[in-house]
């Protein structure tokens, strides 16, 4: 379970959490909302360490991190991966070698034992016929799902997507959002997903929270989201509606 706890973030003047709180339990999908420069990225950053809350606590199964000292995130790291927005495979690494690094890395896997399981990651993800290509070879939603297939190589219980979709064709979108609901479903992941994407948010979040002005505005179904009165919240679901916002 992740726990956000009055947490507050300010980068200077700049105000960008005011003391949120969040709650994911085990095997939720939940995604965060809201407009370009919300501090969505900020908030989930603060789950592997990239940033530290100036107040508030964040917990991670029971464990309070927000105190962690920098090299017990090496840790966390290996049980909550983060999906950055642009792709960071290695150009000059096969499919396969990218997803089997982690396992030699994190595991001390052989080369050939790597490989063996990373072929199984790339199977769960369906790209198994991609794995002797190379990422440059590849369009940004194969390389998504490659980075997705990587992401899941140390089996972490906690996997958070920042903007999956965005910049990606329809089609990709789908299957990448087919991806995390199974993901989710199937390996029992607890996901955290940033996206603007309002078809993903209605065919696979369990929840949706909505940040504005340094805190949560909605938390809730899906439904929620359409059916809030709130106007903050109406605009920003038609605004989505009419054309997703490229951040
Ligand atoms: N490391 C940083 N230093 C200073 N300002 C930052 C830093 N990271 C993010 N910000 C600022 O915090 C705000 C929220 O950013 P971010 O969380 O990236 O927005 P988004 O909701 O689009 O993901 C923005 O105004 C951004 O400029
Ligand atoms: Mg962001």
């Amino acid at each position: 379970m992740i726990e956000f706890k009055g947490v507050k973030k300010a980068f200077g003047s700049k105000v960008v959490l005011r003391g949120v709180n969040l709650t994911v339990g085990k095997s939720e999908v939940v995604f965060i909302v809201g407009s370009s420069g919300a501090g969505k990225s900020v908030l989930v950053k603060h789950l592997i360490g990239l940033l530290r809350c100036d107040a508030g606590e964040i917990w991670l199964d029971g464990k309070e991190i927000s105190r962690m000292r920098e090299e017990d995130f090496y840790e966390i790291r290996k049980k909550c991966c983060y999906i950055f927005q642009h792709s960071t495979l290695f150009d000059s690494m096969s499919v396969l070698d990218n997803v089997a690094l982690p396992l030699r890395k994190g595991r001390g896997l052989t080369v050939a034992a790597s490989r063996k399981t990373a072929m199984e990651r790339l199977e769960m993800v369906q790209m198994e016929s991609y794995a002797h290509r190379f990422p440059a070879e590849l369009g940004a939603g194969l390389q998504k799902r490659v980075a997705i297939a990587r992401g899941l190589t140390l089996d972490p219980a906690y996997v958070i997507y920042d903007e999956p979709t965005t910049s990606l064709d329809p089609v990709s979108a789908r299957r990448v959002d087919a991806l995390i609901r199974d993901m989710s479903k199937r390996v029992n992941v607890t996901s955290l997903v940033v996206s603007h994407d309002l078809t993903s948010i209605f065919t696979v979040a369990d929840r949706v929270a909505m940040l504005y002005r340094g805190d949560f505005l909605i938390d809730g179904p899906p439904a929620a989201l359409k059916n809030s009165t709130n106007p903050v919240v109406q605009q920003y679901v038609r605004g989505q509606a009419d054309g997703p916002m490229e951040t």
